[in-house]
């Protein structure tokens, strides 16, 4: 695929999927195609990001986002430093803005940042000069994994318009379904969303979406369904009277499958609790793509440190 390249990339930061315009979102995921096909040479490595340095600053667990930070930031020869909450100063309790200006003194060129508190991207964002790219924020935001997600989706659906597609689980605590529905609502896939209604969060009736309570129908004649991790870090006790109960209704079985379009693919953004929000054998089927978007948030990510890092410059 042909890169534009005259597309002037004009944001400093990427703290939200809302702040890219329609052409913008296009661009990173055409970019991504570019750098997807980096990453199957046998030097997977190009000399674009050079002299650039990134800073991998994770507050929270992380194995998919900060790994393919880290790659991608490699595969485009920026050098990257990792600073994780245990070790750091953080523990010592410093200020996230003490951190964020002592790590702005060594003169990066981006920091990526993962905190369990929403807006924690936009603080730093505030304060700092150089590019801040939100890796997830509390419940807030995860712009990389909706802009993967989309990635993997359009390598099979090649068009958005038309498509539905069920978000599925603990949308009250997901960054991830709040980036998501912005994200594919604006490039006109239909959202579902399936959940008991102590896992929707407050306000759901204005989001752009159909509301289930019921998997079989919340699943009826989809293109993809994407099962979201129940995030038991950020609940309080009480919201669901027992697991088991709650994977007989809301964990993706075959039997959901039937209902679905022929050949549905399923998402997970990971990690997944098998047996809980996925049956195994439908993380590990053939229109299973929960692998193929983890080998998208390489390509992603490459592109976004590209258009972030080299911003007002002629691409
Ligand atoms: N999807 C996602 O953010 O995974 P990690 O928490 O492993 O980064």
């Amino acid at each position: 695929m042909e890169r534009d390249t005259r597309f002037i990339w004009q944001h400093k930061d990427l703290l939200d999927v809302d702040q890219l315009s329609r052409k913008e979102t296009l661009h990173i995921l055409d970019s991504a195609t570019y750098f997807k096909e980096i990453n199957t040479r046998a030097v997977k490595k190009v000399p674009t990001l050079k002299g650039r340095s990134v800073v991998l600053f994770f507050a929270e667990p992380s194995t998919r986002t900060k790994t393919s930070f880290d790659i991608a930031a490699k595969r485009l020869s920026a050098d990257t430093f990792a600073l994780a909450k245990t070790g750091s100063s953080l523990q010592k309790g410093e200020s996230l803005k003490d951190t964020a200006l002592t790590l702005q003194a060594m003169n990066p060129d981006a920091i990526v940042i993962r905190h369990n508190r929403s807006g924690a991207a936009k603080f730093l964002s505030e304060r700092l000069s150089c590019a801040i790219i939100n890796a997830g924020d509390g419940r807030h935001a995860h712009p990389t994994q909706a802009l993967l997600d989309c990635f993997t989706l359009r390598e099979h659906w090649k068009e958005f318009r038309g498509r539905t597609l069920c978000i599925l689980g603990d949308i009250a605590h997901s960054r991830v379904a709040r980036s998501n529905v912005k994200l594919l609502c604006s490039l006109g896939v239909k959202i579902r969303l399936c959940a008991p209604s102590t896992l929707l969060p407050p306000g759901v009736e204005n989001w752009p979406v159909k509301v289930y309570h019921d998997l079989s129908q919340a699943v009826r004649g989809v293109d993809a369904v994407m099962c979201l991790r129940l995030q038991l870090e950020r609940q309080q006790a009480g919201l669901l009277p027992d697991l088991r109960e709650y994977a007989s209704r809301y964990c993706l079985c075959s039997e959901h499958l039937d209902k679905a379009k022929p050949g549905v693919k399923i998402l997970h953004p990971g990690p997944m609790n098998r047996g809980v929000e996925i049956a195994s054998s439908l993380a590990d089927h053939d229109d299973s793509l929960i692998l193929d978007q983890v080998a998208a948030g390489v390509a992603v990510r490459m592109a976004v440190l590209f258009l972030f890092l080299t911003r007002s410059k002629e691409a």
